[in-house]
């Protein structure tokens, strides 16, 4: 990596679900742009081979735990391990995340919680417990990872597409809190990425259709979130807060 701007040495990153998929691929461009990484997930073989995969990639100190973001005390226990194995975060990365397609009058209370724990309350706990270290030293970076359907959405997609939503307006308001410590809080709202999650709960037809939504005509490979992830982690977006950066091929260009 040449450019100083995008230079992640001597900084601290901790990537929620880094095991696979997005997240996976942004710890990997953080680990390459000199960062040292934390990641977590719930799969303990998954999330190892991630972790030795980018430190054997990059020659950066890869670290991980197992931690499941619908337990709080997990989410609280997770800030701290990633501390004491990295000696600070700088870089937040709220990127674990699911969906469970219910239609309104279906949503049913266990897995509504569920979505609200992990899709948004453990990113809001996870930055309450990593500012403190990042306002001590004048520097951090947040990133929320929302979704094209935290801006507009598609039938059944209730409890998701609302706590996509919710993360914008946490951001929104973090990044007001902590601007004047340097740090910047903000979302990626990423459209179709074959990933493991889309792609279990699509049909083909439906896949298809995605892929027709948006102006180049494809789904997306979870390494054309890297570049914008970078932007946002590193001093290249230093005056980018508290606002959404769309990933999504153009898919919400489109009206009709
Ligand atoms: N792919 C897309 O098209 C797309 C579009 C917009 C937004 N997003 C968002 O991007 C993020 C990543 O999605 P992805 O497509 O990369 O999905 P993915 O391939 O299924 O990866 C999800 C990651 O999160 C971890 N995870 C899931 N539940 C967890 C839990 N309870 N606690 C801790 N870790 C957990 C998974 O590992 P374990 O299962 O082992 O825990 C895995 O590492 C999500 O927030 C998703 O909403 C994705």
């Amino acid at each position: 990596m040449n450019c100083s701007l995008f230079d992640l040495t001597g900084k601290a990153a901790l990537v929620t679900g880094g095991s696979r998929g997005l997240g996976k691929a942004m710890a990997r461009v953080l680990a390459q742009a000199g960062a040292d990484v934390f990641l977590c997930s719930r799969h303990p073989d998954e999330l190892r081979q991630a972790a030795a995969e980018i430190r054997q990639e990059t020659g950066r100190r890869a670290e991980c735990a197992v931690s499941d973001m619908t337990r709080r005390d997990d989410v609280q226990r997770l800030a701290g391990q990633a501390i004491e194995a990295l000696d600070k975060i700088d870089i937040l990365v709220n990127n674990a995340g699911q969906n469970a397609p219910q239609p309104i009058d279906q949503v049913d209370d266990a897995t509504w919680d569920r979505l609200v724990e992990l899709n948004l309350t453990s990113c809001m706990a996870l930055t309450r417990a990593l500012v403190p270290g990042m306002k001590a030293r004048r520097w951090g970076r947040v990133i929320h990872i929302s979704s094209i359907m935290g801006l507009a959405s598609t039938a059944g997609r209730n409890a998701y597409s609302a706590t996509k939503a919710g993360l914008i307006g946490l951001a929104q308001a973090s990044a007001l809190d902590l601007g004047p410590f340097n740090i910047t809080v903000n979302c990626l709202a990423p459209g179709p990425f074959a990933t493991e999650m889309p792609m279990s709960i699509l049909t083909q037809a439906q896949q298809d259709a995605l892929a027709a939504r948006t102006a180049l005509g494809r789904w997306a490979r979870p390494e054309e979130l890297m570049g914008p992830a970078l932007l946002l982690a590193s001093e290249a977006g230093s005056y980018i807060t508290g606002t959404v950066l769309l990933v999504d091929g153009g898919a919400l260009a489109r009206v009709f």
